[in-house]
């Protein structure tokens, strides 16, 4: 049975999406295909305020997140882990056999500026990863405020997933100094997964050139030298770039900035709703994410119970992530939903327990 998905990722997918990725398939060595991921990459720079390079990369985000550290971290990279997908970033960054520290945050609370600047001041990294919005504990970090620390240390690589928020807020990678911004398509953007988009600077293209190890998939030099051409190094995922063309479209003839009201409305509309029935939020209130709600189980509802029940009636949702599942829950409020989808949600919720009414 279907679900309607309430989870942060994958999100439900518009039915004209769907559509476009039913598009009769076109060879991507071809015109065509390169008109058309000239038209989406440069659909992108806009929502990335960017005037660099944009990358299509076929595979889920934590294909580029590695790519990432084999081309841009040589000395040491500083990985900040505030939650399970930066916690694994680091594991990832030590498979690679990079040298690597994780600069460690509770769990809830954001990456500072301050933890920044005092692990960068060490002199010992050349490279730095950091989540903009930890999707395991719905955190979203002072991007602005850390991009202003980073811009004393013009040396160290500034990698930056934006996976669950990229298209939700504004987040202007040139003004930031991003060297390489990362995100799936799965969460804003509400696409089924396996296309991931990122962005590498002058300075990182530089660097890249001149790492060893850095394979073939995901070597950063090759999306370049293809992009020239408007095209990738190997065989991309068409439907997807169907679907990604479709999803420009919707979203600027939504408008960006409403389309970040809407988004900052579904935040303060799910934060409410949990605040009028005793439930408090994980993160500090400005840390939230604008994406999803990571909520405090603070009545002790039954959240197993709560999620079997409304997937009886056509509702997937999340009863928590990793070593907080239980204690908290997350309800996303991302891509292309709306308020309405949230009370529909939040009725079923209320027919399950009603004296959460
Ligand atoms: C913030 C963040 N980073 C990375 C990932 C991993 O993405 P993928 O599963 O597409 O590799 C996720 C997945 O939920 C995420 O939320």
């Amino acid at each position: 049975m279907y679900k309607k998905l309430f989870i942060p990722g994958p999100v439900p997918v518009h039915p004209d999406i769907l559509a476009a990725m039913a598009t009769p398939m076109i060879g991507h060595r071809t015109k065509e295909y390169a008109e058309m991921h000239e038209r989406v990459t440069s659909g992108l720079q806009k929502i990335l305020a960017t005037e660099g390079k944009v990358f299509l990369a076929t595979s889920s985000a934590f294909g580029v997140m590695e790519g990432a550290i084999r081309n841009l971290v040589g000395k040491r990279c500083a990985n900040f882990c505030n939650g399970a997908f930066s916690d694994k970033w680091h594991n990832v960054t030590l498979r690679c056999g990079k040298q690597a520290d994780a600069i460690r945050f509770d769990w809830g609370k954001p990456v500072t500026p301050e933890a920044v600047e005092q692990a960068l001041s060490t002199g010992l990294y050349d490279s730095m990863t950091m989540i903009h919005n930890e999707t395991s504990t719905g955190v979203m970090s002072p991007l602005p405020e850390i991009a202003e620390v980073m811009r004393k240390f013009p040396d160290v690589m500034f990698i930056v997933d934006t996976v669950s928020s990229m298209s939700a807020l504004k987040i202007p990678v040139d003004e930031l100094g991003i060297d390489s911004c990362i995100f799936g398509v799965q969460k804003a953007f509400a696409l089924p997964p396996g296309l991931t988009i990122f962005t590498a600077s002058d300075k990182a293209l530089q660097r890249a050139s001149t790492m060893e190890g850095r394979g073939y998939y995901f070597d950063f030099t090759e999306f370049a030298a293809n992009d020239a051409k408007h095209n990738t190094p190997s065989t991309p995922c068409i439907s997807q770039i169907f679907a990604m063309e479709r999803q420009l479209e919707r979203i600027f003839a939504e408008g960006l900035e409403t389309r970040w009201a809407r988004h900052r409305d579904m935040a303060e509309y799910t934060r409410q709703w949990l605040a009028d029935r005793g439930f408090g939020l994980f993160p500090d209130r400005e840390y939230c994410s604008l994406t999803l709600t990571c909520a405090r189980n603070s009545r002790g509802v039954d959240l197993a119970g709560l999620k079997k029940g409304l997937a009886e009636i056509g509702f997937a949702f999340d009863d928590g992530y990793g070593k907080i599942k239980g204690e908290t829950f997350r309800i996303a409020h991302m891509g292309d939903m709306t308020r309405h989808d949230l009370e529909e949600l939040f009725s079923a919720i209320i027919s399950i327990m009603p004296d959460l009414a």
